[in-house]
């Protein structure tokens, strides 16, 4: 990425920050929905181009925040010199006043004295202070922010953002606010719950369709259900209920408040290893099995996905599709391959500090499963 200035007569660029691992699948959603131009991916952003800059940029799913971009680089030097850059860059290379036009068309200013507040996100060695940074970004915008307006740590009117990413720097204004990454639905929270952008981003490489029966036979607070459910929410008719269960009574509980407002679910107390399901019954099969640390022992993984798998294949229809993210990939792929089922697509990302890869699998299928397919979508 070269350095680069955001213009006034064209809406001016965005980027958004996005859980690194799945930026592909973010720029494919902005693509898609939004009919916009991926112009830059990078580890935790994509910088893109839409038509026009409105609400819809608030309803993308996969990414974690969402901002008009003032300036960026992929040429850091990790020396002191960049925060020279920083503060000059800042100065110099974005139309402020223009970006905080369309910010206010987008969240309006609050009555009364508005209030602004500086975010500095730093990952990798910088031969330089997070805090150093944050100075910079302040030389830099002096003179940009109108004098009346005051700063403030919580619940700022305006968030002026900068996050440096190795050699990597994007710096812009936040158009998004907690609930793009948290989720107004999540009520009720369980330790081990995913990462809704992470879930969103797995019914995604689901393809799934509104008839298509979704199940996450481990559905703990029921993240990846309400993901599944609220996609469906755009698409007129809605969908099929999702079918969900986990072995532990409160968790089903959870799912089921998370769930009343999203859509309609069936749910159950049940072991995922002895389905209460037919066979072929379940279209897509969405799922967070517990990771290797979470179970009583690490080597419990590899039976727990054995059983878990041929029961998965047994209630799978032939051509149907399973999105599972784990932490033992090796384990997985050995008994995905013992029941026949076919790598679709690896996508490796951290969560909660741990490696773990978002894998999608293709039951083997007749031809039937394509016309099955076409009937239900
Ligand atoms: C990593 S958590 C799932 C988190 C979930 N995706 C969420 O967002 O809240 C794994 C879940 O699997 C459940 N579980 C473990 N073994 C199970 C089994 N044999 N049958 C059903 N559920 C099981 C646990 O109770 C736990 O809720």
């Amino acid at each position: 990425m070269s350095r680069s200035r955001s213009q006034s007569a064209a809406p001016p660029p965005c980027y958004a920050v996005v859980h690194p691992g799945l930026e592909p699948i973010a720029a494919e959603e902005i693509e898609r929905d939004l009919g916009g131009e991926v112009k830059k991916t990078g580890p935790g952003f994509v910088v893109f181009r839409v038509p026009e800059i409105d609400e819809r940029l608030l309803s993308l799913r996969t990414t974690e925040d969402v901002f008009l971009f003032a300036w960026g680089t992929d040429q850091l030097s990790h020396r002191a010199e960049d925060l020279d850059r920083i503060r000059r860059w800042t100065a110099r290379e974005a139309d402020w006043a223009n970006l905080l036009r369309i910010h206010h068309t987008l969240r309006p200013k609050p009555k009364g004295k508005p209030t602004y507040r500086l975010v500095t996100q730093m990952e990798g060695k910088h031969g330089y202070l997070r805090r150093d940074a944050r100075k910079a970004l302040a030389q830099g915008l002096a003179g940009k922010v109108p004098e009346s307006w005051r700063p403030a740590e919580e619940n700022a009117a305006v968030e002026f953002w900068l996050t440096l990413h190795g050699a990597t720097a994007v710096c812009g204004l936040r158009l998004s606010d907690r609930d793009m990454r948290h989720r107004t639905y999540k009520l009720e929270h369980r330790p081990a719950s995913l990462r809704p952008t992470i879930a969103a981003a797995m019914v995604r490489l689901a393809e799934v369709r509104p008839r298509h029966v979704v199940l996450d036979p481990m559905c703990g607070a029921g993240t990846l259900l309400a993901e599944r459910l609220a996609a469906a929410q755009r698409i007129r008719g809605g969908c099929a209920p999702v079918w969900g269960g986990d072995l532990d009574f409160s968790a089903v509980r959870a799912a089921s408040v998370n769930l009343r407002r999203v859509g309609p679910a069936l749910l159950a107390r049940w072991d995922a290893t002895r389905l209460p399901l037919g066979p072929g019954e379940v279209d897509r099969i969405v799922s967070n099995p517990p990771f290797g640390k979470q179970l009583s022992s690490p080597e419990a993984v590899g039976p727990l996905y054995n059983a878990m798998l041929r029961e998965y294949d047994r209630v799978l229809r032939p051509g149907g599709l399973a999105v599972l993210i784990v932490s033992a990939a090796a384990a997985l792929r050995s008994v995905a391959r013992r029941v026949g089922w076919k790598a679709q697509r690896q996508l490796p990302i951290r969560v909660l500090g741990q490696s773990a890869v978002v894998t999608v699998w293709r039951k083997p299928g007749a031809q039937d499963s394509m016309n099955k397919e076409g009937e239900r979508g």
